[in-house]
């Protein structure tokens, strides 16, 4: 989603279509609306005034948009740099001024000052979304779930999605993805001082679906104990450029998983029906309730579910104290499949475990479409689910 609104004011077309290419090829994205909106120009957040003809009449103009829009950025732009022209425009309520034609590099540095300022009066927009998967053991398909699920939320929301891999150590993220990223997260939280759009657009890697991965550390200490400040800096960064954050978080507690549990909108527990995964993952939500990160956000997953099941999903249930929010159903060949050849099962044909990672995105996107249909009762026995199918 565009961060700014961007307007042209002209009449002259070769005019619109330079200032627009340059908007466009900012840094940050600017949408641009059509002049006929100029009646309302208070949904701009930046307006660029061609004043090169009648100054009078352009500095009339000017005068009435900073009225109609007094937090937009205007740009002034004339056929020279003639000082009384500057001042008139400044007086009129312009912010910056350009010579015709602009420099690209000036013009951009400005559209990134008004950005920060818009961003400084009006807060970031929109409200980036942080869903953090954690284990309830190792193993349990932590990256599985969060690789898949970041590749149907870029595919299907279209919005700007990034994942983090916060294990230290060989993550494997980006194995998942059939990926090799240059830079990991050590590169983000050992530059957070100068982690702009541009050098956070460096760093990651953008995977075909439009998924970015912030590709995990190779060191087997870092992210460590004294990187928990720094990883929660990163996520606040991360805020302002992306609107969906999922972060594998791994199945250890240490202070960087906690930075994440606590900047989650949703943690995602992921266990599979068995004793050491119910027993750790009722262990992990006192946890989180010690910490005081609200129990509420928490979403138990259970991830390979088969039967007959080792441990019917309502006594789970019962000693997590916890509804299970969502079960994947095991399927090692189609699932390995994908692992081995760094192809996300959306991306890799037709599966039931597909369409299962599909309903539960979709639900993601928009909670308020309601649960998605259960699968034919035919199709239920034959995948023996009915009784983990009645909890959706
Ligand atoms: N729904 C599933 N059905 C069958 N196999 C699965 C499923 N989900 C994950 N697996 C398999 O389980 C194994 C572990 O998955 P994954 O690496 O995602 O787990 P993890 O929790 O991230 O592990 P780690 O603790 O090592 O990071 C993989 O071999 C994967 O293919
Ligand atoms: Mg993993």
């Amino acid at each position: 989603m565009a961060q700014l609104v961007g307007l042209i004011v002209t009449d002259d077309d070769d005019f619109k279509k330079h200032v627009g290419r340059l908007l466009r090829s900012s840094a940050i994205p600017v949408g641009i609306i059509d002049d006929r909106v100029a009646r309302d120009p208070a949904a701009a957040d930046l307006v660029i005034v061609d004043t090169r003809g009648d100054a009078s009449s352009a500095m009339a103009t000017i005068e009435r948009l900073r009225a109609g829009a007094p937090s937009a950025g205007i740009f002034a732009l004339a056929l020279s740099a003639d000082p009384d022209l500057i001042l008139q425009c400044m007086r009129a309520g312009a912010n910056e001024f350009f010579p015709w034609p602009p420099s690209e590099e000036t013009f951009h540095g400005a559209v990134r000052r008004t950005a920060a300022r818009r961003e400084t009066t009006q807060g970031s927009r929109p409200a980036a979304t942080t869903l953090v998967f954690f284990g309830a053991k190792g193993g349990a398909g932590t990256t599985t779930l969060s690789v898949n699920c970041g590749v149907e939320l870029a595919r299907l929301g279209k919005r700007p999605t990034v994942i983090v891999d916060l294990k230290p150590g060989l993550g494997e993220v980006a194995l998942f993805l059939g990926m090799r990223p240059r830079y990991s997260l050590l590169d983000a939280i050992d530059n957070l001082h100068r982690l702009d759009r541009e050098f956070l657009r460096e760093l990651v890697a953008k995977h075909k679906s439009g998924l970015e991965i912030l590709g995990g550390s190779d060191q087997f200490d870092r992210p460590g104990a004294t990187d928990g400040g720094a990883i929660e800096e990163l996520f606040r960064l991360l805020a302002r450029q992306y609107e969906y954050i999922l972060v594998d978080a791994g199945s250890q507690i240490n202070s960087c998983t906690v930075a994440a549990l606590y900047t989650a909108d949703i943690m995602f527990l992921v266990a599979n029906p068995d004793v050491p995964s119910v027993r750790n993952a009722q262990r992990l939500l006192d946890r989180v309730r010690q910490l005081g990160a609200c129990g509420e956000r928490v979403r138990v997953l259970l991830n390979r579910a088969a039967e007959p099941s080792p441990i019917p999903a309502k006594q789970i249930e019962g000693a997590l104290g916890h509804p299970i929010h969502h079960v994947f159903t095991s399927d090692y060949k189609t699932v390995s499949n994908a692992l081995n050849s760094g192809v996300p099962l959306a991306l890799a044909g037709s599966s039931e475990i597909a369409s299962q990672f599909d309903a539960f995105t979709r639900r993601l996107i928009d909670p308020a479409a309601g649960t998605e249909a259960p699968p034919p009762p035919a199709r239920r026995a034959r995948l023996g689910l009915e009784r983990l199918a009645s909890l959706w």
